[in-house]
């Protein structure tokens, strides 16, 4: 989707839809003035009747009589002293949405200046181009056109800005329209199926975008997998007819600096293997390589903001399968950092393929990495789709990915991994097994890559709770959500100025 900024007054804003951003708080706003002057005080009707209020969420269409604008949309962001650049990213994908189900393919969004509370023209800017694109985002590649359902992109989107904030909100349109290409990446990959999306599928796509972007990319198959000696990699793997494939890029953007280090699990479908889920909603294990996602969104970030760092992208990938050759519960596998594995629960294969891929990332001396894993259902019962569940071993890594978060909007909330609790993979017969039982489900994982992780700060992602939604929510569509792309963004262009 494009976007573009433009220092127009808003009666002269020519659009299908004009969607304005406004607080609570009863009367037109002043800068609404001229707006509702030209559309016959047809805003002043609306809010006076009492039909909007302007909390988060909340939308009113009108049909002006008069004016540019065929349609004009009122979007809450609530309370104007608490709105933050979060807030008026979701207003504008509230919008977004609303603009694709109205089938306009394109939109003008503004928020009234009395809604701002000094939010940066820069950072109004990106919120507003990342939100429009994530509300209209839709994914239609598997479905015929038909005159029930409009299959009509919304293809661009002008943000109306006052004129003194012009230029800062451009160079912010600029990187938000970057961040979204990434996430738009990142959903695409999430949504498509198992049988479209499996292990090679996804390092075909890294090659693409290294080779669009000149990034360095190595695929390991089957054959360099088992030279490598992953064996908790090839455990996972052995159940299934699709090859395995470890993926890794390389973007290099500061010479020899030491690398960034994003890790990603990509199951390109999570059966559970013999330890077999059950059927209910086993479709959406389709979506257990939401981390591989991110990773390779970042990249197409970093690809088309070529930002000075460098960054090393690992994705382990893989189906878990059950089959005659499957690995079995009680079975006995060595790492490729040599700890010996009881893998008792097949099921918990996301921990098995990623400590690999962190024991091959110790080559790269990275001063950092994350990674990014849908690990544990554990993690959706502690904290819901609200927040990512963050660990790690090293509390500055850990303050600083949780400051990301926050700028993101992609919130995280620290699990302790105290001493104590590395008795949850304590394994009678190897160094470690693969999961604890039922208490504390997401801390035993990440203990358990915790095992793996030698001689750099790490920080552990569980996004199991906000990869994907179960239902449609008002600014965005049931499914992805492309989450952790924004999150690395803001953590690798921090450092990128620090
Ligand atoms: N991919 C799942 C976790 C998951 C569950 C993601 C629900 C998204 C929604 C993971 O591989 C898994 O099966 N984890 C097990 C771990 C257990 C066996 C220790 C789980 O959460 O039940
Ligand atoms: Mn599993
Ligand atoms: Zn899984």
């Amino acid at each position: 989707m494009n976007s573009s900024v433009s220092p127009k007054p808003l009666p002269q804003v020519e659009t299908p839809l004009l969607a304005v951003a406004l607080a609570t708080g009863g009367d037109v706003p002043a800068s609404l003035a001229e707006l509702d002057k030209t559309v016959g005080g047809l805003l002043a009707r609306a809010l006076a009747s009492g039909d909007f209020k302007g909390k988060r969420d909340e939308t009113l269409l009108l049909y002006p009589p008069s004016g540019k604008a065929q349609r004009v949309l009122l979007v809450g962001v609530g309370k104007a002293t608490e709105v933050t650049h979060n807030a008026l990213r979701r207003a504008a994908a509230v919008a977004g949405k609303r603009a694709r189900t109205l089938s306009a393919t394109t939109f003008a969004f503004t928020v009234a200046a009395e809604a701002r509370n000094g939010v940066p023209a820069r950072d109004l800017g990106q919120a507003l181009a990342e939100g429009a694109s994530h509300g209209a985002w839709s994914f239609t590649e598997f479905k015929q056109a038909s005159n029930d359902e409009p299959r009509r992109e919304v293809e661009a989107v002008e943000l109306i800005v006052d004129p003194k904030d012009a230029k800062d909100a451009e160079t912010g349109r600029q990187l938000g329209a970057a961040v979204a290409a990434g996430a738009r990446l990142a959903r695409t990959l999430q949504m498509e199926p198992g049988n479209v999306c499996t292990p090679r599928y996804l390092a075909d796509r890294a090659v693409q975008l290294g080779k669009t972007y000149g990034f360095n990319v190595t695929v390991l198959d089957l054959a360099a997998i088992k030279k490598e000696g992953m064996g908790a990699l090839l455990a996972v793997a052995q159940g299934s007819e699709q090859e395995p494939r470890f993926i890794a890029l390389e973007y290099t953007g500061a010479g020899d600096a030491a690398p960034l280090a994003l890790l990603g699990k990509g199951v390109t479908f999570d059966s559970g293997g013999i330890s077999i889920k059950p059927a209910q909603s086993m479709e959406d294990m389709k979506y257990d390589m939401s981390g591989a996602a991110a990773v390779l969104g970042t990249f197409e970030v970093l690809g088309r903001l070529k930002p000075k760092l460098n960054v090393i992208g690992l994705i382990p990938s893989t189906e878990n399968l059950p089959s005659g050759t499957a690995v079995k519960p009680g079975d006995v596998v060595k790492s490729h950092l040599g700890k010996t594995i009881e893998i008792v629960n097949t099921d918990a294969e996301g921990r098995l393929i990623l400590c690999d891929a962190l024991s091959y990332a110790r080559r790269y001396k990275p001063a950092a990495a994350l990674d990014a894993a849908t690990l544990t259902g554990a993690v959706s019962i502690a904290l819901g789709s609200q927040a990512i569940g963050l660990m790690g071993n090293d509390d500055a890594l850990i303050a600083e990915v949780r400051e990301a978060g926050e700028r993101a909007g992609e919130r995280c909330w620290p699990l302790p991994l105290w001493e104590e609790y590395r008795d949850l993979v304590k394994s009678e017969i190897a160094d470690v097994k693969n999961s604890g039982g039922r208490g504390a489900g997401t801390i035993a994982g990440g203990w358990f890559l915790r095992e793996f992780v030698e001689g750099y700060p790490w920080v552990h992602l569980d996004i199991a709770g906000t990869a994907y939604t179960e239902g449609e929510g008002p600014h965005q569509v049931k499914g992805p959500t492309a989450i952790g792309v924004r999150l690395f963004t803001e953590f690798l262009l921090r450092r990128a100025r620090a």
